[in-house]
């Protein structure tokens, strides 16, 4: 839990013990709304907390996060620090650079909770948010006890992060409840009342710049209201360390080029969008498991050449009119950097006492 929040619930524990004196004898999850919604309602007023005291607090969870986390020390700071001021954050950044695994380890370490959505076009206001059990309301009516909490409002009563991905893909009525709820820090559900936010509750949304869905209709709705952080592809060297994290020790030389083909593929001509660190991951694996069944080493050469094309082909988004296949794309890109390491090391084992021609 960041300090500001601890602060924050300690004024939030004294408000709830007044509220549960008041509401005692009311049972159950009724008891727990009521007392958090008047505990929380309570609290807008230290909304304006003070983030100075956190320091020590946010340096340890920075440090626990990169422990987790390869590279990305400026995001994993900048991370901390806007979740710790009580911001809401917006991540963005093509696919697979990351940005899941920051805010669970993120959430995982600071101790607060972590609800994740996929934003699609079927999250409904009422998928996000709960409904109440159809079945239900005809023996009970609509009883608070009979609403199924949905994870806005599940991260609204816990105080957790509530995790959108692809934020930009939801639609438009559900934007604008999560609009509302990130002024307002509240939300008022039609026959079960207002919920408000306990503390610790912020959202995170990702989006995919490369996305071309609902991104311009995003911008001005949601960048007012949160902080922005860019997350790009990482270095080469981070690219590896992180294969290895996945996929468990490999031959140095042999991951360099492997990461340096994926990375290739997002420079190629007739590539649109290449593949993230995901398909250099599956590459290593599926060589991996490949060269046993073939009796052969995993720097084997048609072993390396087969797991690239299983892993990345189906990953390259290719330019319209592009004259080649992605399997062609993948096995130049593959011959090119493999290649070049046999040209290189060819010249290394030149004989002894070779003299290299001068002019
Ligand atoms: N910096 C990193 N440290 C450790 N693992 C990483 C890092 N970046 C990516 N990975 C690994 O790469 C894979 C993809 O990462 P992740 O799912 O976090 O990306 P993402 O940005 O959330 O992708 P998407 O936009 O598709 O949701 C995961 O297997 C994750 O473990
Ligand atoms: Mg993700």
């Amino acid at each position: 839990m960041f300090a500001a929040d601890a602060r924050r619930t300690e004024h939030d524990e004294g408000a709830r013990r007044r509220t549960a004196r008041r509401t005692a004898g009311v049972e159950g999850r009724r008891t727990r709304a009521t007392t958090s919604t008047r505990a929380t309602g309570r609290c807008v007023t230290v909304r304006t907390f003070a983030v100075s005291t956190s320091t020590t607090d946010a340096a340890g969870l920075v440090a626990r996060v990169l422990r987790r986390v390869v590279g990305r020390h400026r995001e994993v700071e900048l991370t901390v620090a806007a979740l710790a001021a009580g911001r809401h954050v917006l991540l963005e950044g093509p696919p697979g650079t990351g940005k899941s695994t920051l805010l669970r380890a993120v959430a995982d370490e600071s101790g607060i909770g972590f609800e994740f959505v996929e934003g699609n076009a079927e999250l409904t206001p009422a998928r996000l948010v709960g409904h109440f059990d159809p079945a239900r309301v005809l023996s009970d009516g609509y009883d608070p006890d009979v609403f199924v909490d949905g994870p806005l409002v599940t991260a609204l009563r816990d105080g957790s992060l509530l995790y959108i991905e692809e934020i930009n893909r939801i639609p438009e009525e559900t934007l604008n409840v999560l609009i509302t709820v990130m002024s307002e820090r509240e939300l008022h559900v039609p026959r079960l009342g207002r919920i408000a936010a306990a503390t610790g509750f912020r959202l995170v949304a990702a989006m995919n710049p490369f996305d071309a869905v609902g991104t311009a209709r995003i911008s001005s709705a949601v960048y007012d209201r949160v902080c922005r952080l860019s997350v790009d592809y990482q270095s080469a060297a981070d690219e590896a360390a992180i294969v290895e994290q996945a996929a468990g020790p490999l031959d140095a030389d042999w991951l360099a080029k492997v990461v340096e083909v994926v990375r290739r593929t997002r420079r190629h001509a007739d590539v649109r969008i290449g593949s993230s660190v995901r398909g250099a991951i599956d590459l290593a694996a599926v060589a991996t498991s490949l060269a046993p069944l073939r009796g052969a080493a995993v720097s084997d050469a048609d072993v390396g050449l087969d797991a690239a094309i299983v892993a990345l082909s189906g990953r390259l988004r290719l330019r319209e009119g592009a004259a080649r296949s992605a399997e062609e794309i993948v096995s130049e890109l593959w011959r090119a950097v493999f290649a070049a390491s046999v040209e290189i090391s060819g010249k290394a084992d030149a004989p002894a006492g070779a003299v290299p021609a001068t002019r």
